[in-house]
């Protein structure tokens, strides 16, 4: 088992910051790989079955029209931030409103709006509040695929590249909600964030307070607050390595972190046959959010290659780390110099989670190899309104499981559905 890992590691170390510099390069490498013959590994790979009613191809469609294929009415909007970002966001219109609250879904690091939808019909998240008649909504956070606008900034210069998770909830989130509230006439919206996804809700509910109250209610799924216990080996690795991957990043003048490529399916077709269970990419991502192979869809996991990774900002990824090694949740350390310049302190501050007053709910994994649950439950703690904790009942349930896993409708998706209906029961009985 040990040498296992160690090897898994060894290969993990190794693979991991060369896919870094390869896709950091853009373009010319998928180019040189889309030419070589894919063949016939794909066409064997057609014979294996995905437990979802889903195929490979939904791999290389965009967000639209993968829930135009399913047969789900698509809206596209969009919205400019108060630091000119210009932020997607796609709407799965209900047909008729029969709920008080619209439903805002907000996907993790290196993610995108896809990430709700890759599972298909009767799984995914946002396909199983639309046929209960919610008004879903899913974001796409500046710098992945689908949100690279700028009203000023190119994403080819390093000024649009200067942001982490903070401006996306402290500018992104904020006009995203307002669009939402201003589109449907709804006072408040139910959100549900996976990772990342509520790394930046509890960025704006501690420092832009008045939106708390255009919280019905916050479902958090894995929440990436502490993030002290990481387990995951190649996320420790990286960590470990933040500085000599900085000046790395800064030599080479890399300011974008793995971006969206639409030859990346063809890669992993390549490089990661489905037949293959413990193929690289599998390796890759079991070494980072945790492994539970008995529910990992092959055919999903392959889907899942060509959306993510889907784009970030280098400082996003540094600002994780430096959560890592702080243990605390707290704003960007630019060093003693420059914090003082910035913040009239030498240290960040911390994000005041005193002041996050919209109901939340938790959802932990016993194996998440990225939130540990012990980080879990420290920031639970630490609200000031107590939040329902919820810990997933599949003790291999990992950190992708969330999205991905084949038992997340009955584990995850049912509790939020159930809970959903409860409370606007008991909201329409407390006004009538
Ligand atoms: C692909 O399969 C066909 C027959 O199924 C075979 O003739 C051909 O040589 C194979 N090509 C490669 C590159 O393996
Ligand atoms: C979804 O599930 C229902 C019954 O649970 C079934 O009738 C329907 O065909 C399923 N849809 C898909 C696309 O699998
Ligand atoms: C601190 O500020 C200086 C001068 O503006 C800049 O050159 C340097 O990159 C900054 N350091 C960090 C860590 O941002
Ligand atoms: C944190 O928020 C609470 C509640 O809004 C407030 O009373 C307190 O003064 C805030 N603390 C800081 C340091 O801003």
């Amino acid at each position: 088992m040990a040498r296992t890992i160690e090897r898994m590691i060894r290969v993990g170390g190794l693979i991991s910051p060369l896919l870094v510099l390869l896709r950091g390069t853009a373009g010319a490498v998928p180019q040189v790989l889309e030419s070589a013959s894919v063949g016939n590994g794909s066409e064997s790979s057609n014979d294996i079955r995905s437990y979802f009613a889903i195929d490979v191809e939904d791999g290389a469609l965009r967000t639209p029209e993968l829930i135009t294929k399913y047969g789900y009415p698509v809206e596209s909007h969009q919205v400019t931030s108060a630091d000119g970002y210009i932020i997607s966001v796609t709407r799965i219109p209900s047909k008729k409103v029969v709920h008080p609250w619209p439903v805002l879904l907000v996907h993790g690091l290196l993610a995108s709006s896809a990430d709700f939808l890759i599972i298909g019909p009767n799984n995914s998240l946002a396909y199983l509040l639309a046929d209960r008649g919610y008004d879903v909504w899913l974001a796409d956070m500046r710098g992945n695929r689908y949100s690279l606008g700028h009203t000023r900034l190119t994403s080819d210069s390093p000024d649009y590249w200067d942001f982490t998770w903070h401006e996306m909830g402290y500018y992104d989130l904020p006009a995203i909600i307002d669009l939402i509230l201003r589109q449907t006439g709804a006072r408040q919206l139910n959100y549900i964030g996976h990772s990342q996804g509520t790394t930046v809700f509890f960025v704006m509910a501690s420092s832009r307070p008045e939106y708390n109250d255009k919280i019905a209610h916050m479902y958090a799924l894995s929440p990436a607050v502490f993030v002290k216990h990481m387990r995951s080996p190649l996320s420790r690795w990286l960590v470990q390595h933040a500085n000599l991957l900085q000046d790395l990043f800064d030599t080479f003048g890399i300011h974008r972190f793995l971006p969206h490529s639409d030859g990346q399916l063809k890669i992993s077709q390549m490089l990661c046959p489905l037949a293959e269970t413990e193929n690289l990419c599998m390796q890759i991502v079991s070494l980072t959010v945790g492994p539970n192979p008995k529910m990992v869809d092959m055919v999903a996991m392959q889907v899942l290659t060509g959306h993510d990774p889907a784009g970030a900002s280098v400082k996003q990824l540094m600002h994780f780390a430096q959560l890592h090694r702080s243990g605390k949740f707290r704003q960007y350390d630019y060093g003693r110099r420059n914090n003082t310049e910035r913040y009239s302190h030498w240290k960040p501050p911390a994000y005041n989670l005193s002041a996050i007053t919209a109901p939340v709910t938790i959802f932990y994994a016993r194996n998440d190899w990225l939130i540990d649950p012990r980080d879990a439950l420290r920031f639970a703690r630490l609200l000031p309104k107590e939040p329902t904790v919820h810990l997933v009942e599949d003790d291999n349930f990992n950190h992708l499981d969330f999205t991905m896993a084949k038992n997340a409708r009955p584990m995850v998706y049912e509790r939020i559905l159930s809970d959903l209906a409860k409370r606007e029961r008991t909201a329409t009985n407390g006004r009538s």
